[in-house]
């Protein structure tokens, strides 16, 4: 089916970078027709350290996804990410403006304004604003404020700010490719988009974003952004315990991670507990045994280690996860990461695949937790495409309801 609406997701991580091409299908899942896939070169926790490295990965995966598509891309919604993002909730009260008392989209405006009004550090910028709920006249829980009456709006807000850098270099490495940034996306909010259901973010649950240098953690509850917050570690640790474990080279322990690598020994089998696996050490030819055991023993705590570590941060946040915790990114792939997560976290973990029910054509492709982000990406372009393009002759129920949904995402 061809249609109007191209939504491309593009995201940039520091081992990978991922592009997805969907279309909008007649119910509303979207219709996967592109995706390419490139090493990435040019990034360091996230951040772009080299433009031109970053642009030319970004020209091989968006390459790969036009060939599979047959279509040109002009522009993509491109994922924010980086050891420094930094999230705060925030509140801040306006006076209802109008002589009726009725809220409208501009006290709204400056409520948003008033709670997001802070001092900055230097070089530093606010790159998301994301209303959690509002309160009107002592009665919160609000999400639909348009249209109330009220003397006395205060809105609470969850704030993420970057150094500006960050997102001046990522747009460079973006305009090298000849891309236009749509729009910046955080990256577990855009995980979050192709994984989670509106029933987890009302219940409460948290994504853990694993990717190789950087693991991002964000948590939703009562339909919103709770808490953001970016450790520098990734799945990248474990290759490096892995290497200096077994004195073997990164790549070799990459191969070894990536075929034999689990975090969890209770998951081994009597075979694979008995078994060997052949591994070159370093600047050998010959092959040498190696246990799966002493692999997992060498995994195991690593493991245990970060995860302690996002936890501590969710316990501080003192936010409710019973909805579950889902891990998305490459990381996320490693054998028993959800079932130590789900005991460190004591609560429901798995594995963040991407919603089937979000997604159809090449869906198969983008199955696994490492095509989370860049299937978000490409769903809120999709899906804000879709609001902006129909808005016409609709109730103003409904559009309140769609305005609050595109300032609940909006990027700033
Ligand atoms: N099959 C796999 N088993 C174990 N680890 C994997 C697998 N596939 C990818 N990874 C790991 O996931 C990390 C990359 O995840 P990704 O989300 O692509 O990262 P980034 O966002 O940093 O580009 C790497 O450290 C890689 O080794
Ligand atoms: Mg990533």
């Amino acid at each position: 089916m061809s249609s109007e609406i191209q939504a491309v997701g593009l995201d940039i991580g520091t081992s990978h970078i991922r592009c997805v091409i969907g279309e909008p299908s007649s119910d509303g899942v979207m219709n996967i027709v592109g995706v390419g896939e490139a090493e990435s070169k040019g990034l360091r926790r996230g951040v772009v350290t080299s433009t031109e490295a970053v642009a030319e990965s970004i020209r091989k995966a968006v390459s790969e996804a036009e060939r599979v598509s047959g279509l040109n891309v002009d522009y993509a919604t491109v994922n924010l990410s980086g050891e420094h993002l930094r999230g705060e909730n925030k509140n801040g009260v306006v006076a209802v403006a109008g002589p009726e008392k009725e809220i409208t989209d501009d006290d709204i405006e400056r409520a948003i304004d008033s709670a997001s009004a802070m001092p900055l550090t230097p070089g530093w910028e606010t790159v998301s604003r994301l209303p959690q709920e509002f309160i009107v006249d002592g009665q919160d829980g609000i999400t639909e404020p348009i249209g109330m009456n009220g003397a006395r709006l205060e809105a609470l807000v969850h704030v993420v700010t970057s150094p500006s850098a960050a997102r001046q270099n990522l747009e460079k490495a973006v305009a090298k490719a000849h891309i236009d940034v749509e729009r910046l996306i955080l990256e577990p909010l855009a995980a979050a988009e192709s994984v989670l259901t509106d029933d987890d973010k009302e219940y409460g649950c948290a994504v853990v974003n694993m990717g190789s240098e950087i693991t991002s953690l964000m948590i939703f509850g009562r339909g919103a952004v709770q808490h953001t917050a970016v450790f520098p570690f990734g799945s990248m640790l474990f290759t490096k315990d892995i290497a200096t474990g077994l004195r073997v080279s990164i790549p070799e322990a990459n191969k070894i991670k990536h075929h034999f690598g689990c975090v969890a020994k209770f998951l081994l089998t009597p075979d694979e507990l008995e078994g060997v696996i052949e591994i070159v050490p370093f600047g050998r030819n010959e092959t040498r045994d190696l246990s799966m055991e002493i692999l997992c023993d060498i995994m195991q705590p690593r493991a245990v280690e970060l995860m302690q570590h996002v936890a501590r941060e969710t316990s501080a946040a003192k936010a409710q996860i019973s909805g579950g915790v889902f891990l998305t990114g490459g990381g996320a792939t490693v054998r028993g990461l959800a079932e130590i997560a789900e005991q460190v976290f004591d609560a429901p973990t798995r594995v963040g695949f991407v919603d089937a029910s979000y997604v159809g054509g090449l869906s198969e492709e983008v199955h696994g937790p490492q095509w989370a982000t860049a299937c978000g990406l490409a769903l809120i372009s999709m899906r804000e495409q879709m609001r902006r393009g129909g808005s016409g002759g609709r109730s103003s129920a409904q559009r309140v309801a769609e305005w609050f949904g595109n300032i609940r995402g909006r990027f700033r």
